[in-house]
Protein backbone atom coordinates (compact mmCIF):
# COMPACT_ATOMS: atom_id res chain seq x y z
CA UNK A 1 0.00 0.00 0.00
CA UNK A 2 1.29 3.56 -0.97
CA UNK A 3 0.19 7.18 -0.12
CA UNK A 4 -0.54 9.31 -2.56
CA UNK A 5 -1.02 12.61 -2.58
CA UNK A 6 -3.49 14.03 -5.46
CA UNK A 7 -3.81 18.56 -6.25
CA UNK A 8 -5.89 19.38 -9.23
CA UNK A 9 -5.23 23.03 -9.96
CA UNK A 10 -7.71 25.33 -8.25
CA UNK A 11 -10.64 26.97 -9.61
CA UNK A 12 -10.63 30.88 -9.87
CA UNK A 13 -13.81 32.08 -7.46
CA UNK A 14 -14.89 34.73 -10.59
CA UNK A 15 -17.17 32.69 -11.92
CA UNK A 16 -19.24 28.82 -12.85
CA UNK A 17 -16.72 26.61 -14.94
CA UNK A 18 -17.47 25.51 -18.39
CA UNK A 19 -16.30 21.68 -19.16
CA UNK A 20 -13.34 22.65 -20.44
CA UNK A 21 -12.09 23.42 -17.14
CA UNK A 22 -14.06 20.17 -15.76
CA UNK A 23 -11.75 17.58 -17.88
CA UNK A 24 -8.48 19.85 -17.73
CA UNK A 25 -7.46 18.93 -14.18
CA UNK A 26 -10.26 17.87 -11.85
CA UNK A 27 -11.92 15.48 -13.30
CA UNK A 28 -8.99 13.14 -14.60
CA UNK A 29 -7.58 13.92 -10.98
CA UNK A 30 -10.77 12.37 -9.32
CA UNK A 31 -10.79 9.24 -11.61
CA UNK A 32 -7.08 8.75 -10.32
CA UNK A 33 -7.92 8.92 -6.98
CA UNK A 34 -10.78 6.88 -7.08
CA UNK A 35 -8.85 4.62 -9.00
CA UNK A 36 -5.76 4.73 -6.32
CA UNK A 37 -8.50 4.05 -3.61
CA UNK A 38 -10.06 0.85 -5.13
CA UNK A 39 -6.53 -0.44 -5.46
CA UNK A 40 -6.18 0.02 -2.03
CA UNK A 41 -4.00 2.38 -1.53
CA UNK A 42 -4.29 5.33 1.43
CA UNK A 43 -4.99 8.63 -0.88
CA UNK A 44 -5.61 11.92 -0.22
CA UNK A 45 -6.56 14.37 -2.87
CA UNK A 46 -7.27 18.53 -2.40
CA UNK A 47 -8.24 21.06 -4.04
CA UNK A 48 -9.71 24.84 -3.43
CA UNK A 49 -11.22 28.15 -4.54
CA UNK A 50 -8.35 30.18 -5.85
CA UNK A 51 -9.74 33.41 -4.35
CA UNK A 52 -7.07 36.29 -4.71
CA UNK A 53 -6.35 38.72 -7.31
CA UNK A 54 -8.13 41.08 -9.57
CA UNK A 55 -10.51 38.31 -11.47
CA UNK A 56 -11.73 37.85 -7.62
CA UNK A 57 -12.27 41.97 -6.91
CA UNK A 58 -13.59 42.14 -10.99
CA UNK A 59 -15.86 39.40 -10.19
CA UNK A 60 -17.24 40.57 -7.12
CA UNK A 61 -17.50 44.23 -8.44
CA UNK A 62 -19.16 43.15 -11.37
CA UNK A 63 -22.21 41.01 -8.81
CA UNK A 64 -22.16 44.41 -6.77
CA UNK A 65 -20.55 42.17 -3.68
CA UNK A 66 -17.96 42.99 -1.26
CA UNK A 67 -15.54 40.37 -2.32
CA UNK A 68 -15.06 38.66 0.56
CA UNK A 69 -19.35 38.40 0.48
CA UNK A 70 -18.80 37.33 -2.95
CA UNK A 71 -16.09 34.67 -2.68
CA UNK A 72 -17.93 32.67 0.20
CA UNK A 73 -21.14 32.67 -1.93
CA UNK A 74 -19.12 31.35 -4.90
CA UNK A 75 -17.25 28.90 -2.91
CA UNK A 76 -20.70 26.94 -1.99
CA UNK A 77 -21.95 27.36 -5.70
CA UNK A 78 -18.56 25.84 -6.93
CA UNK A 79 -18.81 23.37 -4.02
CA UNK A 80 -22.03 22.57 -4.69
CA UNK A 81 -21.01 21.68 -8.57
CA UNK A 82 -18.03 19.44 -7.96
CA UNK A 83 -19.82 17.54 -5.44
CA UNK A 84 -22.92 17.27 -8.37
CA UNK A 85 -20.04 15.77 -10.75
CA UNK A 86 -18.89 13.71 -7.82
CA UNK A 87 -15.37 14.97 -7.05
CA UNK A 88 -14.53 12.95 -4.45
CA UNK A 89 -11.92 15.77 -2.65
CA UNK A 90 -10.54 14.24 0.74
CA UNK A 91 -10.96 18.71 1.29
CA UNK A 92 -11.98 21.28 -0.87
CA UNK A 93 -10.66 24.60 0.29
CA UNK A 94 -10.23 28.19 0.28
CA UNK A 95 -7.05 29.95 -0.55
CA UNK A 96 -8.61 33.02 1.42
CA UNK A 97 -8.73 30.34 4.62
CA UNK A 98 -6.48 31.84 7.82
CA UNK A 99 -4.01 28.82 7.40
CA UNK A 100 -2.69 29.71 3.42
CA UNK A 101 -2.81 33.16 5.27
CA UNK A 102 -0.20 32.18 8.07
CA UNK A 103 1.30 29.40 5.62
CA UNK A 104 2.24 32.16 2.78
CA UNK A 105 3.56 34.19 5.39
CA UNK A 106 5.43 31.80 6.48
CA UNK A 107 6.84 31.45 3.18
CA UNK A 108 7.56 34.48 2.05
CA UNK A 109 9.72 34.45 5.55
CA UNK A 110 12.02 31.77 4.68
CA UNK A 111 12.46 33.25 1.76
CA UNK A 112 13.54 36.83 2.77
CA UNK A 113 15.89 34.68 5.57
CA UNK A 114 17.32 32.58 3.01
CA UNK A 115 18.19 35.94 1.17
CA UNK A 116 15.81 35.29 -2.00
CA UNK A 117 13.79 38.40 -1.43
CA UNK A 118 14.56 42.01 -2.15
CA UNK A 119 12.47 45.18 -2.82
CA UNK A 120 12.36 47.29 -5.71
CA UNK A 121 11.07 50.56 -6.26
CA UNK A 122 9.12 50.70 -9.49
CA UNK A 123 6.61 52.78 -11.49
CA UNK A 124 2.91 51.22 -11.37
CA UNK A 125 0.20 52.63 -12.80
CA UNK A 126 -2.06 54.88 -11.04
CA UNK A 127 -5.65 56.20 -11.69
CA UNK A 128 -6.37 60.06 -10.44
CA UNK A 129 -9.84 59.12 -10.98
CA UNK A 130 -9.77 55.85 -8.94
CA UNK A 131 -7.26 57.67 -6.44
CA UNK A 132 -5.42 53.38 -6.56
CA UNK A 133 -2.91 51.63 -8.64
CA UNK A 134 -4.14 49.40 -11.27
CA UNK A 135 -2.27 45.99 -11.06
CA UNK A 136 -2.71 42.99 -14.07
CA UNK A 137 -6.49 43.15 -14.88
CA UNK A 138 -7.43 46.73 -13.59
CA UNK A 139 -5.82 48.08 -16.71
CA UNK A 140 -6.45 47.57 -20.07
CA UNK A 141 -5.64 49.39 -23.39
CA UNK A 142 -3.64 48.32 -26.68
CA UNK A 143 -1.18 45.71 -26.66
CA UNK A 144 2.03 46.98 -27.64
CA UNK A 145 2.50 43.65 -29.63
CA UNK A 146 -0.30 42.74 -31.57
CA UNK A 147 -2.19 46.43 -31.37
CA UNK A 148 -5.39 44.46 -29.80
CA UNK A 149 -7.63 47.16 -28.47
CA UNK A 150 -8.24 45.43 -25.47
CA UNK A 151 -4.99 43.82 -23.95
CA UNK A 152 -5.40 42.94 -20.22
CA UNK A 153 -2.08 44.72 -17.56
CA UNK A 154 -1.21 41.43 -17.40
CA UNK A 155 -1.39 39.58 -20.69
CA UNK A 156 -3.20 40.18 -24.26
CA UNK A 157 -5.29 37.38 -24.66
CA UNK A 158 -5.31 37.72 -28.39
CA UNK A 159 -1.82 37.21 -28.76
CA UNK A 160 -1.04 35.89 -25.36
CA UNK A 161 2.11 37.83 -24.36
CA UNK A 162 2.66 38.48 -21.32
CA UNK A 163 1.85 41.71 -20.25
CA UNK A 164 3.24 44.77 -17.46
CA UNK A 165 0.55 47.62 -17.19
CA UNK A 166 3.03 50.19 -18.21
CA UNK A 167 3.89 48.27 -21.59
CA UNK A 168 0.25 48.93 -22.47
CA UNK A 169 -0.34 51.89 -25.17
CA UNK A 170 -3.73 54.15 -24.25
CA UNK A 171 -3.74 52.31 -21.23
CA UNK A 172 -7.90 52.96 -18.85
CA UNK A 173 -8.92 51.86 -15.82
CA UNK A 174 -10.96 48.92 -16.02
CA UNK A 175 -12.76 50.41 -13.08
CA UNK A 176 -13.74 53.81 -13.85
CA UNK A 177 -12.35 54.10 -17.84
CA UNK A 178 -10.50 56.74 -16.65
CA UNK A 179 -7.47 57.58 -19.09
CA UNK A 180 -6.22 59.95 -16.70
CA UNK A 181 -3.35 57.05 -15.39
CA UNK A 182 0.09 57.51 -15.02
CA UNK A 183 3.26 55.71 -13.76
CA UNK A 184 3.49 56.32 -10.12
CA UNK A 185 6.55 55.03 -7.57
CA UNK A 186 5.71 52.06 -5.63
CA UNK A 187 7.88 49.59 -3.49
CA UNK A 188 7.21 45.47 -4.41
CA UNK A 189 8.89 42.39 -3.35
CA UNK A 190 10.94 40.45 -5.81
CA UNK A 191 11.75 37.16 -5.78
CA UNK A 192 15.13 35.77 -6.65
CA UNK A 193 14.08 33.02 -8.62
CA UNK A 194 17.53 33.72 -11.05
CA UNK A 195 19.43 32.26 -7.85
CA UNK A 196 17.23 29.22 -8.18
CA UNK A 197 17.46 28.24 -11.64
CA UNK A 198 20.24 25.32 -11.40
CA UNK A 199 18.98 24.09 -8.67
CA UNK A 200 14.98 23.98 -10.87
CA UNK A 201 17.08 22.74 -14.14
CA UNK A 202 18.81 19.73 -12.17
CA UNK A 203 15.15 19.07 -10.50
CA UNK A 204 13.29 19.27 -14.22
CA UNK A 205 16.16 16.99 -15.42
CA UNK A 206 15.33 14.22 -13.58
CA UNK A 207 11.62 14.28 -14.49
CA UNK A 208 12.38 12.04 -17.26
CA UNK A 209 8.98 10.16 -17.14
CA UNK A 210 6.94 13.32 -17.38
CA UNK A 211 5.30 14.22 -20.33
CA UNK A 212 7.24 16.74 -23.09
CA UNK A 213 4.41 19.23 -22.83
CA UNK A 214 5.72 20.38 -19.00
CA UNK A 215 9.21 19.59 -19.64
CA UNK A 216 9.50 21.38 -22.69
CA UNK A 217 7.32 24.38 -21.15
CA UNK A 218 9.72 24.34 -17.93
CA UNK A 219 13.00 24.35 -20.07
CA UNK A 220 11.75 27.19 -22.22
CA UNK A 221 11.49 29.48 -19.08
CA UNK A 222 14.98 28.47 -17.84
CA UNK A 223 16.47 28.87 -20.70
CA UNK A 224 15.10 31.17 -23.02
CA UNK A 225 16.50 34.87 -23.63
CA UNK A 226 18.32 35.81 -20.54
CA UNK A 227 17.54 33.02 -18.52
CA UNK A 228 14.79 32.63 -15.55
CA UNK A 229 13.71 36.08 -14.51
CA UNK A 230 12.91 37.50 -10.81
CA UNK A 231 9.66 37.66 -10.26
CA UNK A 232 7.52 40.56 -8.47
CA UNK A 233 5.62 38.64 -5.85
CA UNK A 234 3.51 41.53 -4.19
CA UNK A 235 0.78 43.90 -5.22
CA UNK A 236 -0.74 47.12 -4.24
CA UNK A 237 -4.46 45.40 -3.45
CA UNK A 238 -6.86 45.31 -0.42
CA UNK A 239 -7.97 41.77 -0.86
CA UNK A 240 -5.22 39.00 -0.47
CA UNK A 241 -2.78 37.56 2.31
CA UNK A 242 -1.42 40.89 3.09
CA UNK A 243 2.64 41.04 3.30
CA UNK A 244 3.82 39.81 6.13
CA UNK A 245 7.69 38.24 7.29
CA UNK A 246 6.22 35.30 8.80
CA UNK A 247 3.94 36.78 11.65
CA UNK A 248 6.19 40.06 11.45
CA UNK A 249 4.94 43.27 9.66
CA UNK A 250 7.26 44.20 7.03
CA UNK A 251 8.35 47.21 7.05
CA UNK A 252 7.31 49.69 4.01
CA UNK A 253 4.42 46.75 2.68
CA UNK A 254 1.85 48.54 4.66
CA UNK A 255 -1.68 47.49 2.58
CA UNK A 256 -0.49 45.71 0.32
CA UNK A 257 -0.85 41.98 -0.58
CA UNK A 258 0.81 39.02 -1.92
CA UNK A 259 0.48 38.35 -5.46
CA UNK A 260 -2.13 35.90 -5.92
CA UNK A 261 0.49 33.60 -8.01
CA UNK A 262 2.35 33.45 -4.85
CA UNK A 263 -0.18 32.35 -2.53
CA UNK A 264 -2.82 29.99 -4.80
CA UNK A 265 0.22 27.07 -4.88
CA UNK A 266 1.02 27.51 -1.11
CA UNK A 267 -3.21 26.51 -1.02
CA UNK A 268 -1.98 23.14 -1.77
CA UNK A 269 -0.59 22.23 1.38
CA UNK A 270 -2.64 25.20 3.72
CA UNK A 271 -5.91 23.07 2.26
CA UNK A 272 -4.22 20.48 3.81
CA UNK A 273 -4.12 21.78 7.12
CA UNK A 274 -7.57 22.85 6.18
CA UNK A 275 -8.45 19.17 6.17
CA UNK A 276 -7.10 18.08 8.89
CA UNK A 277 -8.91 21.05 11.32
CA UNK A 278 -12.14 20.13 9.42
CA UNK A 279 -12.00 16.59 10.46
CA UNK A 280 -10.56 16.73 14.08
CA UNK A 281 -7.19 16.19 12.68
CA UNK A 282 -3.53 16.95 14.54
CA UNK A 283 -1.18 19.03 12.93
CA UNK A 284 0.94 15.65 12.65
CA UNK A 285 -2.01 13.77 10.51
CA UNK A 286 -1.60 16.90 7.68
CA UNK A 287 2.24 17.13 7.90
CA UNK A 288 2.95 13.52 6.92
CA UNK A 289 1.82 14.46 3.43
CA UNK A 290 3.72 17.36 2.54
CA UNK A 291 6.55 17.45 4.88
CA UNK A 292 9.96 15.18 4.16
CA UNK A 293 10.95 15.21 7.80
CA UNK A 294 7.77 14.18 8.93
CA UNK A 295 6.64 11.11 6.78
CA UNK A 296 6.31 12.55 3.48
CA UNK A 297 8.73 11.13 2.02
CA UNK A 298 6.96 7.89 1.05
CA UNK A 299 4.44 9.96 -0.43
CA UNK A 300 3.73 10.01 -4.07
CA UNK A 301 2.60 13.22 -4.84
CA UNK A 302 0.69 14.08 -8.25
CA UNK A 303 -0.36 17.35 -9.55
CA UNK A 304 -3.14 17.94 -12.29
CA UNK A 305 -3.28 20.92 -13.94
CA UNK A 306 -4.14 22.81 -17.62
CA UNK A 307 -1.34 23.20 -19.82
CA UNK A 308 -1.41 27.25 -19.16
CA UNK A 309 -0.65 26.56 -15.53
CA UNK A 310 2.66 24.60 -16.44
CA UNK A 311 5.13 27.38 -15.86
CA UNK A 312 3.70 28.19 -12.27
CA UNK A 313 3.95 24.16 -11.19
CA UNK A 314 7.39 23.54 -12.74
CA UNK A 315 9.47 26.90 -11.96
CA UNK A 316 8.02 29.21 -9.39
CA UNK A 317 6.12 27.03 -7.14
CA UNK A 318 9.28 24.80 -7.28
CA UNK A 319 11.15 27.51 -6.14
CA UNK A 320 9.42 28.79 -3.54
CA UNK A 321 9.82 25.74 -2.37
CA UNK A 322 13.20 25.39 -3.10
CA UNK A 323 13.77 28.37 -1.80
CA UNK A 324 12.66 28.00 1.73
CA UNK A 325 15.31 25.27 2.39
CA UNK A 326 12.77 23.54 4.46
CA UNK A 327 11.84 19.90 3.51
CA UNK A 328 8.58 19.99 1.89
CA UNK A 329 7.00 17.62 -0.46
CA UNK A 330 8.01 18.48 -4.15
CA UNK A 331 5.41 17.15 -7.22
CA UNK A 332 6.73 13.73 -8.31
CA UNK A 333 4.66 13.49 -11.28
CA UNK A 334 2.82 16.51 -13.31
CA UNK A 335 0.56 15.78 -15.79
CA UNK A 336 -0.94 18.73 -18.19
CA UNK A 337 -4.01 19.30 -19.83
CA UNK A 338 -4.24 20.44 -23.42
CA UNK A 339 -7.40 22.33 -24.31
CA UNK A 340 -10.86 21.21 -24.67
CA UNK A 341 -12.98 23.33 -27.73
CA UNK A 342 -16.40 23.46 -28.22
CA UNK A 343 -18.10 22.70 -31.66
CA UNK A 344 -14.39 24.04 -33.29
CA UNK A 345 -14.09 27.36 -31.46
CA UNK A 346 -13.66 28.35 -27.83
CA UNK A 347 -16.01 28.06 -24.70
CA UNK A 348 -16.70 32.14 -23.80
CA UNK A 349 -18.45 32.99 -20.66
CA UNK A 350 -19.51 36.29 -21.98
CA UNK A 351 -21.29 35.30 -24.90
CA UNK A 352 -22.20 31.98 -22.83
CA UNK A 353 -20.85 29.63 -25.91
CA UNK A 354 -20.51 25.99 -24.46
CA UNK A 355 -21.60 23.93 -21.67
CA UNK A 356 -20.87 25.56 -17.80
CA UNK A 357 -21.12 23.33 -15.12
CA UNK A 358 -24.06 23.99 -13.65
CA UNK A 359 -25.98 23.54 -17.07
CA UNK A 360 -24.56 20.44 -17.96
CA UNK A 361 -26.22 18.56 -14.53
CA UNK A 362 -29.19 19.81 -15.53
CA UNK A 363 -29.56 17.89 -18.68
CA UNK A 364 -28.08 14.54 -17.79
CA UNK A 365 -26.61 13.15 -14.87
CA UNK A 366 -22.76 13.01 -14.43
CA UNK A 367 -21.83 9.50 -15.11
CA UNK A 368 -22.52 10.53 -19.16
CA UNK A 369 -20.21 13.79 -18.55
CA UNK A 370 -17.87 12.24 -16.79
CA UNK A 371 -17.43 9.52 -19.09
CA UNK A 372 -17.17 11.45 -22.32
CA UNK A 373 -14.94 13.96 -21.40
CA UNK A 374 -12.74 11.38 -19.77
CA UNK A 375 -12.52 9.10 -22.59
CA UNK A 376 -11.86 12.17 -25.17
CA UNK A 377 -9.84 14.15 -22.44
CA UNK A 378 -7.46 16.57 -24.46
CA UNK A 379 -3.83 14.37 -23.25
CA UNK A 380 -1.91 14.88 -26.43
CA UNK A 381 -3.33 17.46 -28.08
CA UNK A 382 -6.12 19.84 -27.80
CA UNK A 383 -9.94 17.91 -28.47
CA UNK A 384 -13.34 19.05 -29.78
CA UNK A 385 -17.05 18.80 -27.88
CA UNK A 386 -19.42 18.50 -30.64
CA UNK A 387 -22.67 17.04 -29.52
CA UNK A 388 -22.54 14.66 -32.31
CA UNK A 389 -19.35 13.02 -30.66
CA UNK A 390 -21.01 13.75 -27.02
CA UNK A 391 -24.31 11.66 -28.39
CA UNK A 392 -22.44 8.93 -29.94
CA UNK A 393 -20.08 8.26 -26.65
CA UNK A 394 -23.11 7.90 -24.36
CA UNK A 395 -25.33 5.86 -26.49
CA UNK A 396 -22.92 3.26 -27.78
CA UNK A 397 -20.12 3.14 -25.31
CA UNK A 398 -22.62 3.33 -22.16
CA UNK A 399 -26.10 2.46 -23.33
CA UNK A 400 -25.62 -0.24 -26.28
CA UNK A 401 -22.62 -1.44 -24.60
CA UNK A 402 -22.33 -1.38 -20.76
CA UNK A 403 -26.16 -0.85 -20.12
CA UNK A 404 -27.37 -3.40 -22.29
CA UNK A 405 -25.53 -5.80 -21.50
CA UNK A 406 -26.50 -5.49 -17.66
CA UNK A 407 -30.23 -5.38 -18.67
CA UNK A 408 -30.11 -7.76 -21.26
CA UNK A 409 -28.42 -10.84 -18.33
CA UNK A 410 -30.59 -9.53 -14.95
CA UNK A 411 -33.86 -9.54 -17.10
CA UNK A 412 -33.23 -13.04 -19.00
CA UNK A 413 -31.98 -14.50 -15.15
CA UNK A 414 -35.23 -13.08 -13.85
CA UNK A 415 -37.39 -14.66 -16.26
CA UNK A 416 -36.03 -18.04 -16.43
CA UNK A 417 -34.44 -18.56 -12.82
CA UNK A 418 -36.05 -15.75 -10.36
CA UNK A 419 -33.96 -12.92 -8.93
CA UNK A 420 -31.54 -14.92 -8.07
CA UNK A 421 -27.88 -16.59 -9.42
CA UNK A 422 -28.69 -19.47 -10.55
CA UNK A 423 -26.89 -23.31 -9.37
CA UNK A 424 -25.50 -26.04 -12.20
CA UNK A 425 -23.49 -26.69 -14.76
CA UNK A 426 -19.82 -26.35 -14.52
CA UNK A 427 -17.50 -23.32 -17.20
CA UNK A 428 -16.03 -24.87 -20.24
CA UNK A 429 -14.14 -23.17 -22.58
CA UNK A 430 -15.81 -20.05 -23.31
CA UNK A 431 -15.67 -19.66 -19.99
CA UNK A 432 -11.82 -20.06 -19.54
CA UNK A 433 -11.23 -17.88 -22.65
CA UNK A 434 -13.45 -15.14 -20.66
CA UNK A 435 -11.38 -15.56 -17.79
CA UNK A 436 -8.64 -14.75 -20.20
CA UNK A 437 -9.78 -12.27 -21.72
CA UNK A 438 -10.71 -10.48 -18.94
CA UNK A 439 -7.57 -10.35 -16.72
CA UNK A 440 -5.94 -9.21 -20.06
CA UNK A 441 -8.11 -6.29 -20.11
CA UNK A 442 -7.98 -5.68 -16.66
CA UNK A 443 -4.24 -5.55 -16.52
CA UNK A 444 -4.48 -3.32 -19.26
CA UNK A 445 -6.84 -0.54 -17.87
CA UNK A 446 -4.67 -0.78 -14.22
CA UNK A 447 -1.60 -0.43 -16.26
CA UNK A 448 -3.02 3.28 -18.28
CA UNK A 449 -4.30 4.00 -15.10
CA UNK A 450 -0.89 4.01 -13.17
CA UNK A 451 0.95 6.04 -16.23
CA UNK A 452 -2.18 8.24 -16.03
CA UNK A 453 -3.34 7.70 -19.18
CA UNK A 454 -6.96 8.21 -18.93
CA UNK A 455 -7.97 7.80 -22.65
CA UNK A 456 -6.30 4.22 -22.93
CA UNK A 457 -7.48 3.72 -19.55
CA UNK A 458 -11.21 4.32 -20.81
CA UNK A 459 -10.55 2.82 -23.94
CA UNK A 460 -9.58 -0.70 -21.76
CA UNK A 461 -12.68 -0.35 -19.88
CA UNK A 462 -15.32 0.01 -22.66
CA UNK A 463 -13.02 -3.63 -24.33
CA UNK A 464 -13.75 -5.21 -20.86
CA UNK A 465 -17.46 -4.23 -22.00
CA UNK A 466 -17.51 -5.34 -24.82
CA UNK A 467 -16.12 -8.68 -24.04
CA UNK A 468 -18.78 -9.51 -21.48
CA UNK A 469 -21.33 -8.54 -24.67
CA UNK A 470 -19.47 -11.11 -27.18
CA UNK A 471 -19.50 -13.72 -24.40
CA UNK A 472 -23.23 -13.43 -24.25
CA UNK A 473 -23.66 -12.74 -27.50
CA UNK A 474 -21.72 -16.21 -28.54
CA UNK A 475 -22.88 -18.46 -25.02
CA UNK A 476 -26.64 -17.48 -25.76
CA UNK A 477 -28.19 -18.75 -22.78
CA UNK A 478 -31.91 -17.72 -23.90
CA UNK A 479 -30.98 -20.67 -27.01
CA UNK A 480 -29.11 -23.08 -24.54
CA UNK A 481 -31.47 -23.01 -22.30
CA UNK A 482 -34.63 -24.20 -24.35
CA UNK A 483 -32.06 -27.69 -24.66
CA UNK A 484 -29.56 -27.54 -21.49
CA UNK A 485 -31.13 -25.45 -18.80
CA UNK A 486 -27.99 -26.26 -16.22
CA UNK A 487 -25.71 -24.87 -19.17
CA UNK A 488 -27.54 -21.58 -19.41
CA UNK A 489 -27.78 -21.08 -15.57
CA UNK A 490 -24.05 -21.66 -15.66
CA UNK A 491 -23.50 -19.03 -18.07
CA UNK A 492 -26.03 -16.73 -16.78
CA UNK A 493 -24.42 -16.76 -13.18
CA UNK A 494 -20.91 -16.09 -15.02
CA UNK A 495 -22.77 -13.05 -17.21
CA UNK A 496 -23.75 -11.92 -13.74
CA UNK A 497 -20.72 -12.19 -12.13
CA UNK A 498 -19.26 -10.00 -14.97
CA UNK A 499 -21.60 -7.22 -14.17
CA UNK A 500 -20.90 -7.44 -10.82
CA UNK A 501 -17.39 -7.26 -11.69
CA UNK A 502 -18.32 -3.93 -14.07
CA UNK A 503 -19.88 -2.40 -11.23
CA UNK A 504 -16.83 -2.80 -9.07
CA UNK A 505 -13.67 -1.35 -11.61
CA UNK A 506 -15.77 0.86 -13.55
CA UNK A 507 -16.01 3.43 -10.34
CA UNK A 508 -13.60 5.79 -11.12
CA UNK A 509 -15.30 6.64 -14.26
CA UNK A 510 -19.12 6.53 -13.43
CA UNK A 511 -19.89 6.18 -9.68
CA UNK A 512 -23.41 6.77 -9.58
CA UNK A 513 -23.68 4.06 -12.65
CA UNK A 514 -21.62 1.59 -10.65
CA UNK A 515 -23.27 2.26 -7.26
CA UNK A 516 -27.00 1.85 -8.80
CA UNK A 517 -25.78 -1.64 -10.72
CA UNK A 518 -23.65 -2.77 -7.40
CA UNK A 519 -26.66 -2.27 -5.44
CA UNK A 520 -29.01 -3.71 -7.68
CA UNK A 521 -26.82 -7.09 -7.76
CA UNK A 522 -26.49 -6.99 -4.23
CA UNK A 523 -22.76 -6.07 -3.61
CA UNK A 524 -20.64 -3.86 -1.79
CA UNK A 525 -20.35 -0.29 -3.59
CA UNK A 526 -16.94 -0.10 -2.22
CA UNK A 527 -15.18 -3.37 -2.93
CA UNK A 528 -11.41 -3.72 -3.69
CA UNK A 529 -9.97 -4.24 -7.07
CA UNK A 530 -10.25 -7.92 -7.79
CA UNK A 531 -7.17 -10.27 -7.15
CA UNK A 532 -8.02 -12.19 -10.10
CA UNK A 533 -10.37 -12.35 -12.85
CA UNK A 534 -10.99 -15.80 -12.24
CA UNK A 535 -11.86 -15.23 -8.05
CA UNK A 536 -14.05 -12.60 -9.66
CA UNK A 537 -16.00 -14.46 -12.07
CA UNK A 538 -16.95 -16.85 -9.43
CA UNK A 539 -17.58 -14.48 -6.47
CA UNK A 540 -21.39 -14.39 -6.39
CA UNK A 541 -22.45 -17.66 -5.51
CA UNK A 542 -25.61 -19.60 -6.59
CA UNK A 543 -28.75 -18.31 -4.56
CA UNK A 544 -27.11 -14.93 -4.30
CA UNK A 545 -30.16 -12.98 -4.76
CA UNK A 546 -30.53 -9.67 -6.78
CA UNK A 547 -32.94 -6.91 -8.35
CA UNK A 548 -33.24 -6.06 -12.20
CA UNK A 549 -31.24 -2.45 -12.11
CA UNK A 550 -33.77 0.74 -13.33
CA UNK A 551 -32.35 1.43 -16.96
CA UNK A 552 -28.49 2.38 -16.43
CA UNK A 553 -28.41 4.87 -19.01
CA UNK A 554 -30.71 6.37 -21.49
CA UNK A 555 -30.06 7.20 -24.93
CA UNK A 556 -29.79 10.93 -26.52
CA UNK A 557 -32.19 11.47 -29.15
CA UNK A 558 -31.60 13.48 -32.14
CA UNK A 559 -33.98 16.19 -30.95
CA UNK A 560 -32.61 16.88 -27.88
CA UNK A 561 -29.68 16.99 -29.34
CA UNK A 562 -30.43 19.25 -32.00
CA UNK A 563 -32.04 21.22 -28.87
CA UNK A 564 -28.89 21.26 -26.77
CA UNK A 565 -26.68 22.41 -30.06
CA UNK A 566 -28.66 25.64 -30.29
CA UNK A 567 -29.46 26.06 -26.52
CA UNK A 568 -25.95 26.53 -25.93
CA UNK A 569 -24.40 28.11 -29.25
CA UNK A 570 -23.94 31.77 -27.49
CA UNK A 571 -24.60 35.17 -28.43
O1 LIG B 1 -5.68 28.84 -13.88
C1 LIG B 1 -6.36 28.79 -12.87
O2 LIG B 1 -7.54 28.50 -12.89
C2 LIG B 1 -5.70 29.04 -11.54
N1 LIG B 1 -6.69 29.46 -10.60
C3 LIG B 1 -4.99 27.79 -11.10
C4 LIG B 1 -4.22 27.90 -9.85
S1 LIG B 1 -3.45 26.43 -9.51
C5 LIG B 1 -2.47 26.74 -8.25
F1 LIG B 1 -1.32 26.94 -8.45
F2 LIG B 1 -2.94 26.86 -7.16
ZN1 LIG C 1 -1.39 41.28 -28.32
Amino acid sequence: MQRILITSAIPYINGVKHLGNLVGSMLPADAYARFMRLRGHEVMFICATDEHGTPAELAAAAAGEPVAEFCARMYHVQKGLYDGFRLSFDHFGRSSSERNHKLTQHFAGALADAGLIYEVEQEQMWSEADGRFLPDRYIEGTCPNCGATNARGDQCETCTKQLDPTDLIDPRSVISGSTDVHPRKTKHLFMKQSALADDIRAWIDTKTDWPVLATSIARKWLDDGDGLQDRGITRDLDWGVPVKRGDEDWPGMKGKVFYVWFDAPIEYIAATAEWADANGKTEADWRRWWRKDEGAQDVRYLQFLAKDNIPFHTITFPATIMGSGEPWKMVDYLKGFNWLTYQGGKFSTSSGRGVFMDQALDILPPDYWRWWLLSNAPESADSDFTWEAFQGGVNKDLADVLGNFASRVTKFCRSKFGEVIPDGGTPGEAEAALTVEVQKRLDAYANAMEAVEMRKATAELRALWVAGNEYLQHAAPWSVFKTDPEQAAMQVRTALNLAALYANVSRPFIPDSCDTLATALNTATNAPWPDSAEEALTALPPGHTFTVPENLFRKIEDAEREGWEAQFAGA
